[in-house]
């Protein structure tokens, strides 16, 4: 590859077209004022690592690890590389560098490699060409992927470079692990890793994962996720002729159902307006709506003179660590209401997924004794201050992780940039990722340095847990009748 510095480009650009060009309706300066230094080593080795089509639904796993062992090689040349494979194709990737006091628990810098799909034609500009891009007075780099999470992956790489080349030895061991499959539910990635003799052998005392941007000054730390639940209903009732009025139909009674759902999702709506924080709300979406017979031969693609017999919908409920299940079950039992007194007739529902228990990652030194360094990893980076303690509103891996009663802190070192996670035009300023691979040398340091020894306990069923919570964790199809 032939390094020519955008920068440069630029310059010739100006030279030819004046100082301004349109890319669609927006102007965008293409002066980059003197001061702004060239692309960096570590911002061209984040655009090869975003150029590789992570995408869904078939990404380029092994390109991935290929270029991820090359990068290790160059940047850590005395780590060791692993390949675990629990599923065919979904290789987990480990990196491992040895601590001067290896009987104390391992810090876990965890990223995945994958990344969601994109709608190329509703970029500025391609999704996975990682253009360097001079705009709103920042150097931006334009890729799916670049805020979720492959910059953090690379970061916490180039952060153990940077502490290699001054000759920093951690006392605990740092394993740097790369998984798959997480923005498909990391049921094949992380959540087999997790169950595996490897990551026990691992012995890891505590991890760093994802976290989200923020566009103010400040930062997100998350400690817990909301819940999963993934709710299908289905009522069923008697076909009829389209041109015949019954008192009950399906649709009509999932309709007084999804009403009862939207009612209460306005609720939720409107504590989200009042600044509640989106981690303590419970989230209401309808996720499918289905009824009718198909028929290709109509101009709408259905049948439009018979009444249905069934009619489907399904919902993505989100729940706070904070909210009791009962009460989300007695809520969502009143949605199958159809007065005050009757159930709606000929309801059932599957639960596609419910998680039903959560552990939250421990604030207080006496539960969890990693808070401290990682207060003054933030502290030597003077961002102490400038943090916000929260509940990841959708779901990472790191429920994988806290679930094994390890502590986890979900971060990623963006603010200052608007949350671009799954949408167009995601980019992430150069300054910024510089600015983190700071900041991850300061927590990796602490975290890697911290001396007192966690004592790990496991409860009744083999987990380990650090946190009081127990972890059960349903996933089954649990039907139920009204
Ligand atoms: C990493 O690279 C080394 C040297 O090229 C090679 O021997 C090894 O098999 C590679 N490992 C993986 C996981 O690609
Ligand atoms: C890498 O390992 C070799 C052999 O153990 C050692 O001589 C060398 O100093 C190490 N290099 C670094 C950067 O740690």
């Amino acid at each position: 590859m032939v390094n020519v510095s955008p920068r440069s480009i630029v310059s010739v650009l100006a030279l030819l077209l004046g100082p301004l060009i349109y890319i669609g309706h927006e102007k965008i300066s293409i002066d980059i004022p003197s001061g702004v230094a060239p692309v960096p080593g570590p911002v061209h080795r984040l655009q090869e690592y975003l150029r590789i089509r992570t995408d869904h639904p078939n990404p380029a796993y092994e390109e991935a690890q290929t270029f991820l062992n090359e990068t290790v090689r160059s940047l850590l040349p005395n780590v060791s590389v692993s390949v675990h494979t629990y599923v065919e194709g979904k290789s987990v990737l480990v990196i491992t560098l040895p601590g001067t006091q290896p009987h104390l628990a391992s810090l876990l810098l965890n990223s995945h490699t994958d990344v969601v799909p994109s709608e190329e034609a509703k970029w500025q500009w391609p999704p996975y060409s990682a253009k360097t891009v001079f705009r709103d007075g920042e150097l931006r780099i334009y890729a799916r992927g670049s805020q979720d999470m492959k910059s953090v992956g690379l970061q916490y790489l180039e952060a153990l470079a940077e502490l290699a080349q001054k000759n920093w030895i951690p006392k605990r061991t740092i394993h740097v692990s790369f998984v798959p499959d997480e923005e498909i539910g990391g049921r094949d990635g992380m959540g087999k890793f997790v169950e595996s003799p490897e990551f026990d052998a691992l012995n890891v005392g505590v991890a760093l994962d994802e976290g989200l941007p923020r566009d103010d000054g400040k930062f997100n730390v998350y400690y817990g996720e909301r819940r999963t639940w993934w709710l299908a209903v289905k009522v069923n009732d008697n076909p009829g002729h389209g041109a015949t009025l019954p008192d009950r139909t399906a649709s009509n009674t999932l309709n007084k159902i999804i009403a009862n759902a939207l009612a209460f999702r306005e609720k939720q709506v409107k504590r989200l307006k009042q600044g509640v924080d989106p981690g303590y709300i419970i989230g209401v979406n309808l996720a499918y709506l289905k009824a009718g017979h198909p028929d290709e031969e109509m101009a709408s693609g259905f049948v439009m003179n018979v009444i249905p017999s069934v009619s489907e919908a399904g919902f993505d409920i989100r729940v706070p660590p904070t909210v009791h299940n009962t009460d989300v079950e007695q809520e969502i039992e009143s949605w199958f209401m159809c007065d005050e007194k009757e159930k709606c007739p000929g309801v059932s529902y599957d639960w596609v997924m419910k998680v039903e228990t959560d552990v939250m990652t421990s604030r207080d030194p006496s539960e969890n004794t990693f808070i401290t360094p990682f207060m003054n990893g933030m502290k030597n980076s003077g961002i102490e201050d400038q943090l916000s303690h929260g509940i990841f509103p959708a779901a990472t891996d790191s429920r994988y992780i806290r679930k094994k009663g390890i502590p986890c802190f979900g971060f990623s070192p963006i603010n200052r940039s608007p949350d671009l996670l799954h949408k167009h035009n995601e980019y992430l300023p150069v300054d910024t990722y510089m600015r983190g691979i700071r900041i991850y040398e300061n927590l990796i340091q602490e975290l890697g340095d911290h001396q007192s020894v966690s004592v790990k306990v496991e409860d009744e069923n083999g987990n380990g847990v650090l946190s009081s919570t127990p972890v059960h964790e349903s996933e089954s199809e649990e039907k139920q009748d009204l």
